[in-house]
């Protein structure tokens, strides 16, 4: 490093580091055996992970914000470390090329520092083209697991990315270690910190902009550092699921507020959400009906438990929450067979969390790669997966006034089903959601989110 560059620090993360660090050997245990295991499968000898690198917005000189390949952060929380690697050959200390080019414009990566750096050999290149010496010369005996959007960033390796080893990679994330898990809890409780500071500022009756800024300033994470783009929604736009627009003027009157913003710690995301009540009385008790729906889907979470018949049977629960709701009339059976329950609430339970928030191999029935398909009527359910002991998913009901859904079930069964006065009732709110990171346990479940709000509190 040449004295007097300017050079990242480690993020907030001292106090993390320490809680994490006597977990980090076994996580890296479990990543090796996983590659160990591909590697077997594919026929190869190493496996060569990329950072990615950095990507430019057309005709310009302006990068977007820069996403590391999440296997790469699988290895190591190293987030802001484009166009490095990691060469991993079974029965070998794994290497990290650790890319940190002399450049003035930016800030470079710092030294390698924390509880990770001890467990790799590593190799820091001030060029790219410096890569190459620290490969495997071997390179028909590699895998590359990344994004290579340069074909000179694959050093002559040509087996990028085989579906063979990455199923296998993508299946085996599903299950998290305990680091993992203790990633998400301090990021599920970051994110409560979040989730306080702007209730506060929608008591107090600010625009959708301002309670954004005082959530990113309580979890100290800007923009692109959020795992996703906060949904902070006032009134109707809570009906909109991915609302990520932010009014700067409060509107006139305050009837709602939908929140689903999350935080990371060392790459592992946090994604929940709550709802409130302005005042409405009506709109507060529906609130409580979907806190208790979702916490008795909750319960229902356990290791051997079809998480697909899970998003079924949540539909049957949404349907009674409905007819007492006075938003439809009929038994919950009804009104789940004809489409009135999927037209309330359209999305998913929810899914697998982890570096990703919508985490790699939802639908995988087995390593093989072989698709579980969400039923028939409910496309963007992301989890159809049997629960197994330490995967960590969200459990996420909703229930939303969504004109476009609900018009289409004119003309048609449904239609009688729906009291459409209670639909222009709930127009206003836009609608609610209630999201939970929880870790499945072999009788159980450790909800992360109750938990930290309670702590919190
Ligand atoms: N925040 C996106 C989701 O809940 O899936
Ligand atoms: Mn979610
Ligand atoms: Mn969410």
């Amino acid at each position: 490093m040449k004295h007097g560059m300017i050079v990242a620090m480690n993020e907030d993360y001292s106090d993390y580091n320490t809680q994490l660090a006597r977990f980090y050997p076994a996580h890296l245990d479990a990543v090796r055996q996983r590659h160990d295991h591909a590697l077997d499968h594919a026929g190869a000898s190493h496996a060569v992970i990329f950072s990615g690198s950095p990507r430019y917005v057309f005709l310009d000189d302006m990068a977007y914000a820069f996403k590391a390949n999440a296997h790469f952060v699988s290895w190591a929380p190293l987030l802001k470390l484009p166009l490095s690697y990691i060469v991993y050959t079974p029965g070998e200390v794994p290497r990290l090329i650790y890319y940190q080019p002399r450049d003035y414009w930016h800030v470079v990566p710092g030294a390698p520092d924390g509880y990770w750096a001890g467990q790799f050999d590593i190799r820091i290149v001030h060029n790219i083209d410096e890569v190459a010496a620290h490969l495997p010369p071997d390179r028909e005996r590699c895998i590359l697991i990344g994004e290579i959007n340069d074909p000179a960033h694959a050093f002559g390796i040509d087996r990028i990315n085989p579906t063979t080893a990455l199923n296998i990679l993508h299946y085996g994330r599903g299950v998290k270690t305990d680091y993992e898990i203790a990633c998400m809890r301090l990021s599920t409780q970051r994110a409560v910190l979040g989730h306080l500071a702007a209730v506060a500022a929608f008591r107090d009756g600010r625009a959708e902009f301002d309670i954004h800024r005082a959530y990113c300033e309580a979890v100290s994470l800007t923009d692109n550092e959020l795992p996703y783009g906060n949904i902070i929604a006032l009134n109707e736009h809570s009906a909109v699921l991915h609302y990520t627009d932010l009014d700067r003027q409060a509107p006139k009157q305050t009837l709602s507020f939908l929140i689903d913003a999350g935080a990371q710690v060392h790459g592992y995301a946090a994604d929940i959400t709550r709802t409130y009540a302005h005042k409405d009385a009506r709109f507060a008790e529906l609130i409580a009906r979907m806190d208790e729906l979702q916490l008795e889907v909750v319960r229902r979470v356990r290791a051997g438990v079809d998480y697909a018949a899970l998003h079924i049977e949540t539909h049957r629960l949404l349907g009674a929450v409905l007819v007492d709701a006075k938003l439809a009339r009929g038994s919950a059976e009804t009104l789940f067979e004809t489409g009135v329950t999927a037209a309330f609430l359209p999305h998913g339970l929810g899914h697998l969390l982890g570096i990703q928030v919508h985490d790699v191999g939802g639908h995988m029935q087995g390593e093989s790669g072989t698709i579980i398909d969400p039923p028939s009527g409910h496309p963007y359910l992301r989890l159809t997966r049997v629960l197994e002991e330490n995967m960590t998913l969200t459990i996420e009901p909703g229930l939303y006034a969504i004109d476009m859904l609900l018009d289409n079930l004119r003309g048609s069964p449904a239609e009688d089903h729906i009291l459409w006065d209670g639909v222009d009732w709930l127009r206003p709110f836009g609608g609610i959601r209630i999201e939970d990171n929880v870790r499945v346990l072999a009788d159980g479940s450790e909800n992360l989110t109750r938990d930290a709000f309670s702590a919190a509190a």
